[in-house]
Protein backbone atom coordinates (compact mmCIF):
# COMPACT_ATOMS: atom_id res chain seq x y z
CA UNK A 1 0.00 0.00 0.00
CA UNK A 2 1.30 3.58 -0.85
CA UNK A 3 1.52 5.89 1.52
CA UNK A 4 -0.68 9.11 1.23
CA UNK A 5 1.02 11.99 -0.34
CA UNK A 6 2.04 14.91 2.21
CA UNK A 7 0.13 17.10 1.95
CA UNK A 8 -3.79 15.50 2.67
CA UNK A 9 -5.58 16.42 5.34
CA UNK A 10 -5.42 20.49 4.71
CA UNK A 11 -8.73 21.58 4.59
CA UNK A 12 -7.39 24.93 4.74
CA UNK A 13 -6.76 25.19 0.93
CA UNK A 14 -9.96 25.49 0.80
CA UNK A 15 -11.00 28.62 2.76
CA UNK A 16 -7.93 30.65 1.22
CA UNK A 17 -9.42 33.19 -0.98
CA UNK A 18 -12.98 34.68 -0.45
CA UNK A 19 -13.73 32.84 -4.15
CA UNK A 20 -12.82 29.05 -2.64
CA UNK A 21 -14.99 29.40 0.28
CA UNK A 22 -17.67 30.89 -1.81
CA UNK A 23 -17.46 28.16 -4.12
CA UNK A 24 -18.03 25.40 -1.36
CA UNK A 25 -20.35 27.94 0.69
CA UNK A 26 -22.96 24.68 1.87
CA UNK A 27 -25.33 27.04 3.19
CA UNK A 28 -26.58 30.33 1.25
CA UNK A 29 -28.86 33.31 1.85
CA UNK A 30 -30.85 34.67 0.07
CA UNK A 31 -33.22 37.99 0.39
CA UNK A 32 -36.48 35.88 -1.21
CA UNK A 33 -35.93 34.17 2.07
CA UNK A 34 -36.59 36.54 4.61
CA UNK A 35 -39.46 37.53 5.81
CA UNK A 36 -39.74 41.20 7.85
CA UNK A 37 -42.24 41.39 10.54
CA UNK A 38 -43.84 44.63 10.64
CA UNK A 39 -46.23 46.63 13.28
CA UNK A 40 -49.05 49.35 12.31
CA UNK A 41 -50.36 51.17 14.94
CA UNK A 42 -54.36 52.55 14.97
CA UNK A 43 -53.98 56.30 14.48
CA UNK A 44 -50.67 57.45 14.23
CA UNK A 45 -49.49 59.56 11.55
CA UNK A 46 -45.84 59.19 11.74
CA UNK A 47 -43.75 56.15 12.29
CA UNK A 48 -42.81 55.73 16.30
CA UNK A 49 -39.09 54.39 17.08
CA UNK A 50 -39.89 51.35 19.79
CA UNK A 51 -36.95 52.12 22.50
CA UNK A 52 -36.36 48.08 23.06
CA UNK A 53 -36.04 47.11 19.66
CA UNK A 54 -33.72 49.92 17.84
CA UNK A 55 -34.42 50.19 14.18
CA UNK A 56 -38.20 49.10 14.15
CA UNK A 57 -41.04 51.73 14.30
CA UNK A 58 -44.59 51.07 14.96
CA UNK A 59 -45.82 52.15 11.40
CA UNK A 60 -48.98 54.41 10.42
CA UNK A 61 -51.30 52.85 7.94
CA UNK A 62 -48.96 55.45 5.40
CA UNK A 63 -45.53 54.38 6.87
CA UNK A 64 -46.12 50.89 6.64
CA UNK A 65 -47.37 51.21 2.91
CA UNK A 66 -44.09 53.31 1.92
CA UNK A 67 -41.66 50.49 4.06
CA UNK A 68 -43.18 47.24 2.67
CA UNK A 69 -42.57 48.72 -0.91
CA UNK A 70 -38.82 49.24 0.22
CA UNK A 71 -38.92 46.02 1.43
CA UNK A 72 -40.40 44.41 -1.73
CA UNK A 73 -37.67 47.01 -3.83
CA UNK A 74 -34.47 45.65 -1.10
CA UNK A 75 -35.68 42.15 -2.52
CA UNK A 76 -37.29 41.08 0.76
CA UNK A 77 -39.61 37.82 -0.01
CA UNK A 78 -42.28 38.15 2.28
CA UNK A 79 -43.35 40.43 5.39
CA UNK A 80 -45.59 39.43 8.61
CA UNK A 81 -48.02 42.29 9.72
CA UNK A 82 -49.03 42.64 13.26
CA UNK A 83 -51.37 45.42 14.60
CA UNK A 84 -51.93 47.37 17.50
CA UNK A 85 -55.42 48.65 17.80
CA UNK A 86 -56.66 51.52 20.43
CA UNK A 87 -59.54 49.72 21.72
CA UNK A 88 -58.90 46.41 23.21
CA UNK A 89 -61.66 43.85 24.44
CA UNK A 90 -62.10 40.75 26.64
CA UNK A 91 -62.94 38.23 23.07
CA UNK A 92 -60.22 41.16 20.76
CA UNK A 93 -63.55 41.51 18.64
CA UNK A 94 -61.05 43.66 16.80
CA UNK A 95 -59.12 41.04 15.42
CA UNK A 96 -62.18 40.01 13.41
CA UNK A 97 -63.35 43.41 12.61
CA UNK A 98 -62.84 43.69 9.05
CA UNK A 99 -62.02 47.78 9.36
CA UNK A 100 -59.93 46.64 12.53
CA UNK A 101 -56.30 48.27 12.42
CA UNK A 102 -54.91 44.91 10.96
CA UNK A 103 -57.37 43.87 8.69
CA UNK A 104 -57.43 47.31 7.10
CA UNK A 105 -53.06 47.21 7.07
CA UNK A 106 -53.68 43.67 5.05
CA UNK A 107 -56.22 45.45 2.42
CA UNK A 108 -53.25 48.64 2.11
CA UNK A 109 -50.24 46.76 1.82
CA UNK A 110 -52.00 44.17 -0.78
CA UNK A 111 -53.04 47.08 -2.48
CA UNK A 112 -49.37 48.69 -2.54
CA UNK A 113 -47.37 45.89 -3.65
CA UNK A 114 -50.06 42.61 -4.58
CA UNK A 115 -48.13 39.62 -5.54
CA UNK A 116 -44.82 41.42 -5.76
CA UNK A 117 -44.50 40.01 -2.31
CA UNK A 118 -45.76 37.25 0.24
CA UNK A 119 -47.85 39.11 2.49
CA UNK A 120 -48.03 37.53 6.15
CA UNK A 121 -50.73 38.05 8.70
CA UNK A 122 -50.20 37.66 13.02
CA UNK A 123 -53.57 35.14 13.60
CA UNK A 124 -53.42 35.13 17.22
CA UNK A 125 -55.48 37.61 19.73
CA UNK A 126 -53.18 38.87 22.24
CA UNK A 127 -52.93 42.37 20.11
CA UNK A 128 -56.74 42.60 20.66
CA UNK A 129 -57.33 41.16 24.36
CA UNK A 130 -57.48 43.43 26.87
CA UNK A 131 -56.19 40.72 29.41
CA UNK A 132 -53.50 40.41 26.48
CA UNK A 133 -53.66 36.56 26.59
CA UNK A 134 -53.51 34.66 23.00
CA UNK A 135 -56.88 33.19 23.54
CA UNK A 136 -60.16 34.20 25.34
CA UNK A 137 -60.51 33.04 29.04
CA UNK A 138 -62.92 31.02 30.95
CA UNK A 139 -64.93 31.85 34.04
CA UNK A 140 -61.54 30.45 35.79
CA UNK A 141 -59.38 33.14 34.17
CA UNK A 142 -57.67 29.83 32.08
CA UNK A 143 -57.24 30.47 28.10
CA UNK A 144 -60.14 28.77 27.23
CA UNK A 145 -58.92 26.62 24.26
CA UNK A 146 -62.32 25.50 22.03
CA UNK A 147 -63.65 28.95 22.42
CA UNK A 148 -60.42 30.33 21.30
CA UNK A 149 -60.39 28.13 17.93
CA UNK A 150 -64.21 29.95 17.16
CA UNK A 151 -62.36 33.66 17.73
CA UNK A 152 -59.20 32.61 15.24
CA UNK A 153 -61.58 31.04 12.69
CA UNK A 154 -63.22 34.68 12.53
CA UNK A 155 -60.00 35.83 12.59
CA UNK A 156 -58.44 33.97 9.94
CA UNK A 157 -61.65 34.54 7.50
CA UNK A 158 -61.44 38.39 7.96
CA UNK A 159 -57.73 38.29 7.51
CA UNK A 160 -58.34 36.11 3.82
CA UNK A 161 -60.76 38.26 2.54
CA UNK A 162 -58.50 41.53 3.43
CA UNK A 163 -55.92 39.16 1.12
CA UNK A 164 -53.53 37.82 3.18
CA UNK A 165 -51.38 35.02 1.40
CA UNK A 166 -50.61 33.36 4.74
CA UNK A 167 -52.15 33.28 7.77
CA UNK A 168 -49.62 32.65 10.79
CA UNK A 169 -51.30 31.17 13.54
CA UNK A 170 -49.47 32.10 16.47
CA UNK A 171 -51.46 31.45 19.46
CA UNK A 172 -50.60 27.94 20.23
CA UNK A 173 -53.85 26.96 20.84
CA UNK A 174 -54.60 22.73 20.23
CA UNK A 175 -56.26 21.99 16.66
CA UNK A 176 -55.93 25.68 15.86
CA UNK A 177 -54.52 24.60 12.27
CA UNK A 178 -57.52 22.24 11.52
CA UNK A 179 -60.22 24.53 12.63
CA UNK A 180 -58.58 27.19 10.52
CA UNK A 181 -58.46 25.63 7.54
CA UNK A 182 -61.62 24.25 7.78
CA UNK A 183 -63.21 27.24 8.22
CA UNK A 184 -61.34 28.78 5.17
CA UNK A 185 -62.12 25.51 3.15
CA UNK A 186 -65.75 26.23 4.23
CA UNK A 187 -65.86 29.82 3.15
CA UNK A 188 -64.34 29.27 -0.54
CA UNK A 189 -60.54 30.34 0.52
CA UNK A 190 -58.78 27.22 -0.46
CA UNK A 191 -55.75 29.09 -1.54
CA UNK A 192 -54.90 30.65 1.29
CA UNK A 193 -52.32 29.57 3.07
CA UNK A 194 -51.43 28.17 6.65
CA UNK A 195 -48.28 28.95 8.44
CA UNK A 196 -47.84 26.77 11.62
CA UNK A 197 -46.18 28.39 14.34
CA UNK A 198 -45.42 24.81 15.74
CA UNK A 199 -42.70 25.09 18.56
CA UNK A 200 -43.39 27.70 19.75
CA UNK A 201 -42.14 28.01 23.09
CA UNK A 202 -42.97 30.47 26.07
CA UNK A 203 -39.97 32.97 26.06
CA UNK A 204 -38.17 35.62 27.89
CA UNK A 205 -37.08 36.67 24.43
CA UNK A 206 -40.48 37.97 23.57
CA UNK A 207 -40.12 40.89 25.81
CA UNK A 208 -39.02 43.84 23.21
CA UNK A 209 -42.51 42.72 21.08
CA UNK A 210 -44.71 42.94 24.07
CA UNK A 211 -43.60 46.68 24.08
CA UNK A 212 -43.90 46.92 20.50
CA UNK A 213 -47.60 46.07 20.21
CA UNK A 214 -48.16 47.07 24.15
CA UNK A 215 -49.43 44.40 25.19
CA UNK A 216 -51.32 43.90 28.47
CA UNK A 217 -50.46 41.13 29.93
CA UNK A 218 -49.90 40.33 33.02
CA UNK A 219 -48.50 37.08 33.95
CA UNK A 220 -46.93 34.54 31.29
CA UNK A 221 -48.20 32.30 28.49
CA UNK A 222 -47.04 28.99 30.27
CA UNK A 223 -50.31 27.12 29.93
CA UNK A 224 -50.34 27.32 26.30
CA UNK A 225 -46.60 28.21 24.91
CA UNK A 226 -43.93 25.26 24.56
CA UNK A 227 -41.73 24.90 27.94
CA UNK A 228 -37.91 25.40 27.28
CA UNK A 229 -36.74 22.47 28.40
CA UNK A 230 -38.90 19.93 26.37
CA UNK A 231 -37.87 18.85 22.67
CA UNK A 232 -39.44 15.52 21.60
CA UNK A 233 -42.92 17.65 22.10
CA UNK A 234 -41.58 20.23 19.18
CA UNK A 235 -42.21 16.65 16.71
CA UNK A 236 -45.68 15.70 18.53
CA UNK A 237 -46.43 19.62 17.61
CA UNK A 238 -45.04 19.00 14.02
CA UNK A 239 -47.26 15.98 13.52
CA UNK A 240 -50.33 16.96 14.66
CA UNK A 241 -49.80 20.68 12.80
CA UNK A 242 -49.13 18.37 9.46
CA UNK A 243 -51.74 16.11 9.81
CA UNK A 244 -54.08 18.91 10.28
CA UNK A 245 -52.86 20.75 6.98
CA UNK A 246 -50.47 23.44 7.58
CA UNK A 247 -48.25 24.61 4.96
CA UNK A 248 -45.27 26.02 6.20
CA UNK A 249 -44.28 25.32 9.97
CA UNK A 250 -42.12 27.16 12.16
CA UNK A 251 -39.72 27.24 15.04
CA UNK A 252 -39.70 30.30 17.60
CA UNK A 253 -37.30 31.53 19.12
CA UNK A 254 -34.39 30.79 16.86
CA UNK A 255 -30.77 30.96 17.57
CA UNK A 256 -31.54 29.50 21.69
CA UNK A 257 -33.56 26.81 19.65
CA UNK A 258 -31.42 25.85 16.77
CA UNK A 259 -30.95 21.87 18.30
CA UNK A 260 -35.38 22.06 18.00
CA UNK A 261 -35.26 23.44 14.27
CA UNK A 262 -32.70 20.98 13.21
CA UNK A 263 -34.72 17.70 14.63
CA UNK A 264 -37.85 19.60 13.25
CA UNK A 265 -36.29 20.30 10.15
CA UNK A 266 -35.13 17.25 9.77
CA UNK A 267 -38.53 15.39 10.91
CA UNK A 268 -40.35 17.71 8.03
CA UNK A 269 -38.38 17.25 5.34
CA UNK A 270 -39.92 13.84 3.97
CA UNK A 271 -43.43 15.66 4.15
CA UNK A 272 -42.02 18.54 1.88
CA UNK A 273 -43.32 21.29 4.23
CA UNK A 274 -41.33 24.10 4.50
CA UNK A 275 -40.07 25.09 7.69
CA UNK A 276 -39.64 28.57 9.00
CA UNK A 277 -37.83 30.25 11.78
CA UNK A 278 -38.43 33.96 13.67
CA UNK A 279 -35.65 35.74 14.83
CA UNK A 280 -37.89 37.61 17.48
CA UNK A 281 -37.48 40.88 19.07
CA UNK A 282 -35.05 39.56 21.99
CA UNK A 283 -32.50 38.37 19.47
CA UNK A 284 -32.68 42.05 18.28
CA UNK A 285 -32.50 43.93 21.23
CA UNK A 286 -29.76 41.73 22.87
CA UNK A 287 -27.62 42.17 19.57
CA UNK A 288 -28.37 45.72 19.05
CA UNK A 289 -27.22 46.58 22.78
CA UNK A 290 -23.67 45.35 21.92
CA UNK A 291 -23.82 46.81 18.81
CA UNK A 292 -24.90 50.32 20.07
CA UNK A 293 -21.71 49.68 22.55
CA UNK A 294 -19.22 48.67 19.77
CA UNK A 295 -18.67 45.43 20.95
CA UNK A 296 -20.60 43.57 17.96
CA UNK A 297 -20.27 44.12 14.71
CA UNK A 298 -23.58 45.04 13.72
CA UNK A 299 -23.55 43.48 9.58
CA UNK A 300 -21.49 40.64 10.27
CA UNK A 301 -23.48 39.35 13.34
CA UNK A 302 -26.76 39.85 11.77
CA UNK A 303 -25.14 37.72 8.70
CA UNK A 304 -23.69 35.14 11.17
CA UNK A 305 -26.92 34.69 12.85
CA UNK A 306 -28.68 34.37 9.56
CA UNK A 307 -26.60 31.56 8.39
CA UNK A 308 -27.10 29.83 12.00
CA UNK A 309 -30.69 29.37 11.15
CA UNK A 310 -30.49 28.68 7.56
CA UNK A 311 -27.79 25.95 8.43
CA UNK A 312 -30.03 24.61 11.30
CA UNK A 313 -32.57 24.17 8.56
CA UNK A 314 -34.34 26.94 7.87
CA UNK A 315 -35.96 27.70 4.64
CA UNK A 316 -37.59 30.87 5.12
CA UNK A 317 -36.30 33.05 8.55
CA UNK A 318 -38.36 35.80 9.86
CA UNK A 319 -36.33 38.76 11.00
CA UNK A 320 -36.00 42.36 11.78
CA UNK A 321 -33.20 42.99 9.88
CA UNK A 322 -34.74 41.20 6.61
CA UNK A 323 -34.03 44.91 5.24
CA UNK A 324 -30.42 45.51 6.26
CA UNK A 325 -29.54 41.80 5.47
CA UNK A 326 -31.13 42.14 1.67
CA UNK A 327 -28.82 45.29 1.31
CA UNK A 328 -25.27 43.35 2.65
CA UNK A 329 -26.32 40.22 0.23
CA UNK A 330 -26.69 42.42 -3.01
CA UNK A 331 -23.67 44.10 -2.03
CA UNK A 332 -21.75 40.76 -1.58
CA UNK A 333 -22.70 39.15 -4.59
CA UNK A 334 -23.60 42.27 -6.87
CA UNK A 335 -26.93 41.12 -8.03
CA UNK A 336 -29.01 43.63 -10.20
C1 LIG B 1 -48.18 36.45 19.48
C2 LIG B 1 -46.77 36.66 19.06
C3 LIG B 1 -45.68 36.99 19.86
C4 LIG B 1 -44.59 37.12 19.01
C5 LIG B 1 -45.04 36.87 17.73
N1 LIG B 1 -46.40 36.56 17.78
C6 LIG B 1 -45.60 37.32 21.29
C7 LIG B 1 -45.92 36.35 22.32
O1 LIG B 1 -46.16 35.17 22.08
O2 LIG B 1 -45.95 36.81 23.46
C8 LIG B 1 -43.19 37.48 19.43
C9 LIG B 1 -42.30 37.93 18.33
C10 LIG B 1 -41.07 38.60 18.79
O3 LIG B 1 -40.72 38.58 19.98
O4 LIG B 1 -40.40 39.19 17.92
N2 LIG B 1 -49.06 37.25 18.69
Amino acid sequence: MEAAPFSTGRPRRLRRTAALRDLVAQTRLHPRELVLPMFVKEGLDAPAPIPSMPGVVQHSRESLRKAAAEAVQAGVGGLMLFGVPTAKDPVGSGASDPDGILNVAIRDVVAEVGDATVVMADLCLDEFTDHGHCGVLAADGSVDNDATLARYADMGLAQATAGAHVLGLSGMMDGQVGHVRRALDRAGHLDTAILGYTAKYSSAFYGPFRDAVESSLEGDRRTYQQDAPNLDEALRELALDIAEGADMVMVKPALPYLDVLRRVADAAAPTGIPVAAYQVSGELAMAEAAFAQGWLDRDRTILETLTAIRRAGARVVLTYWAVRAAQLLDERTGRR
